[in-house]
């Protein structure tokens, strides 16, 4: 068995230590040693997006990371997007806009969609589809998740 690797890395604002092989998957790290099992892990080769975290900003499948390729980055899990007990206006509108049902793809739907407004804070409804078009939902049929990035991204602008 090859000998574990030592990384660090931050994970929502907190520097946490990593020690595995270094055939472990990102996914597989954040789930299994770091606990943080919000992000949900699907295909496993990099279709369906369920698995998406933000890594210096931007969305990446951490199914397709080994997890030391993260030493020394910073990510975000949809464990990070609440703030002061607050959710996260995105997780606001997706409650309000129907825009989940069983939630197997909600974490990496809501971060694909934080990197989208991140980039381009008022896109159009193409825009939205074109870029949640990475992320599968099998329930939703998309039109609640699309209301919701749109009045998110509303939000958000009005916050200033
Ligand atoms: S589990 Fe990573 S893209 Fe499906
Ligand atoms: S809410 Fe079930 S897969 Fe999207």
């Amino acid at each position: 068995m090859p000998e574990p690797v030592s990384f660090q890395l931050t994970v929502n604002g907190q520097r946490r230590m990593g020690q595995c092989e270094p055939r472990k998957l990102l996914v597989d790290f954040l789930r299994e040693d770091l606990g943080l099992t919000g992000t949900h892990v699907g295909c496993e080769h990099g279709i369906c997006g369920a698995c998406t975290v933000l890594v210096n900003g931007e969305a990446a499948r951490s199914c397709l990371m080994l997890a030391v390729q993260a030493d020394g980055a910073e990510l975000q899990t949809v464990e990070g997007l609440m703030t002061d007990g607050k959710l996260h206006p995105l997780q606001e509108a997706f409650h309000e806009h129907h825009g989940l049902q069983c939630g197997f793809c909600t974490p990496g739907m809501l971060l694909t969609a934080l990197d989208l407004l991140q980039t381009n804070p008022a896109p159009t409804e193409a825009e939205i589809r074109q870029g949640l078009s990475a992320v599968l939902c099998r329930c939703t049929g998309y039109q609640g998740i699309i209301k919701a990035v749109a009045a998110a991204a509303g939000a958000l602008r009005s916050a200033g």
